[in-house]
């Protein structure tokens, strides 16, 4: 009777944990961990196929728990995969651990003083500390929890009342459905005014975890709400100053990194197929502690080593000095730690700037110990912000050929906008005008019409109500501006 008992019990609890999660899920790793994990745990891992250090893996949902428990102690993780073909082509890829495999090259330079330094004056660390505490009071944002995904429809309408604030027309904000999890990621693009198909991109992971489990309040201060508050102020930042990208920004808050870079690596493969040109990746997950003697610990593996470098060299020529010094050093993971890895692995650049060395970090992640009331102030995560806001400006510039012509502000000349009708009259000039261009308070072209006459009316595209800049062209190039308003 015992057995029968014993027999009936489990039958229940097998068809509860069936129907609550697959039996096992393809994922990679390095062979020593799955080798490792087959020691340990035979029942919860099968080893599908091994090439140089990775193994391709079936692992049971308890598998990973035991792989995890075992992270932060010794360090490694696991990437989850679509199937098996997925897991098995994944490990085959040349070098997933440095940049011999990237796609393109690029040439990073540091020319926008200008527009950078007073931006680092704008970074605020209580917007970040806000913005911390706002994500740790939905208790989880476990990317299998309502929560989570309400965390994710409300970044949307953040990062959207953001750029309205701003007044900015050239900022959407979408969110990413994924196959692999409920919770959507968010994507903020700003896009570039010259070169719309270049892509730079900073992000950071929106879920969070507490011991994998997906009830447990889990408020992931450090990690990584503490990324998406640094990415976000410096996006503020930037909306701030009036800046225009020349390349496209994106900003993304991943879905489901801590079950295996779900989010980002979805992403990331979508990119990958479309043949998207992704110039450059910063990852911010983890801002919030300061656990070692330098302030930034760049990670170098899984990264790649010319960006890493060009990084360097921005806080070499933006923070030597009060109030914007920060130090920095290098670390290890020893595994793909961060959804940096998941752009690394689909041949992009990507940098990592981390809290500490490895080993330094918060150990109070994953546990409902990672709270703000930790270090109860932002100031360490205000440095990221300064370093991502350098990033997004050098790397994708600042649009500023399109005004940057000598300007003759001429009183005498008459330009209006009214009814869909510009009118103007240049008569009073001696020059040849040859065209006109109309951009937005942003900078954005919004008319361009070129062999016009002194002076005429032109029937133009409806524009909303806001300042513009309407700059004629002359034969000899030095331009006329004028600003005007459209009600
Ligand atoms: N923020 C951590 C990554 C991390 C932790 C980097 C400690 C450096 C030191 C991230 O959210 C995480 O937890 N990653 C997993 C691995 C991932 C592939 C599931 C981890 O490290 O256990
Ligand atoms: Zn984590």
């Amino acid at each position: 009777m015992r057995y029968i008992i014993t027999i009936f019990l489990c039958l229940l609890s097998c068809a509860s944990i069936s129907a609550q999660e697959p039996a096992f899920f393809y994922a990679t790793m390095t062979v020593h961990h799955a080798e490792e994990l087959s020691k340990d745990a035979p029942n919860e891992i099968e080893i599908i196929a091994t090439y140089r250090n990775e193994a391709a893996v079936r692992l049971t949902p308890t598998g990973s728990h035991k792989l995890h428990d075992r992270i932060l102690t010794h360090g490694p993780g696991y990437i989850h995969r679509n199937s098996e073909e997925d897991a098995i082509s994944a490990i085959r890829k040349s070098n997933n651990r440095s940049e011999s495999n990237t796609r393109a090259t690029a040439n990073f330079s540091i020319t926008e003083d200008v527009v950078v330094i007073p931006t680092l004056d704008l970074i605020q660390t209580q917007n970040i500390e806000d913005h911390i505490i706002e994500l740790e009071n939905y208790g989880t944002r476990h990317h299998s929890s309502s929560t989570g995904t309400q965390a994710a429809i409300d970044l949307k309408e953040k990062w959207e009342a953001m750029a309205l604030f701003y007044n900015r027309t050239d900022v959407s904000v979408r969110l990413f459905d994924h196959t692999n999890t409920g919770m959507p990621s968010v994507i903020l693009t700003i896009e570039g005014a010259e070169f719309p198909d270049e892509y730079v991109i900073v992000g950071g992971h929106l879920d969070s975890t507490s011991n994998q489990n997906s009830t447990n309040n889990a408020p992931g201060a450090d990690d990584d709400a503490s990324g998406i508050a640094t990415i976000t102020e410096a996006t503020r930042a930037l909306f701030e100053i009036g800046f225009v990208p020349k390349r496209t920004i994106e900003v993304m808050a991943y879905a489901a990194e801590e079950i295996g870079l779900v989010g980002s690596n979805e992403i990331a493969s979508e990119y990958a197929a479309n043949n998207i040109d992704v110039i450059a990746v910063s990852q911010f997950d983890m801002t919030l502690l300061n656990g070692s003697s330098n302030d930034v610990s760049f990670i170098t593996d899984f990264t790649n080593s010319d960006l890493t470098s060009y990084m360097m060299s921005l806080l070499d020529h933006y923070n030597t000095e009060a109030p914007h010094q920060v130090t920095y050093s290098t670390s290890v993971c020893n595994y793909g730690c961060s959804d940096h890895a998941s752009w690394t692995e689909q041949g992009y650049m990507a940098a990592f700037p981390f809290e500490a060395n490895f080993g330094q970090h918060n150990n109070q992640i994953h546990t409902t110990g990672d709270t703000f009331s930790l270090t109860n102030t932002a100031s360490h995560a205000t440095k990221f912000a300064k370093l991502c806001a350098e990033f997004l400006i050098e790397v994708a510039k600042n649009d500023n050929t399109a005004l940057s012509t000598d300007d003759i502000i001429a009183s005498s000349i008459f330009v209006t906008i009214a009814d869909n009708i510009l009118t103007y009259d240049l008569s009073s000039t001696t020059k040849d005008i040859i065209g006109i261009r109309l951009y937005s308070i942003e900078g954005k072209e919004v008319a361009n019409v070129s062999n016009i006459s002194k002076q005429d009316q032109i029937r133009i595209a409806p524009l909303s109500t806001g300042v513009y800049i309407a700059s004629f062209i002359s034969q000899d190039n030095t331009n006329i501006t004028k600003k005007l308003i459209v009600k």
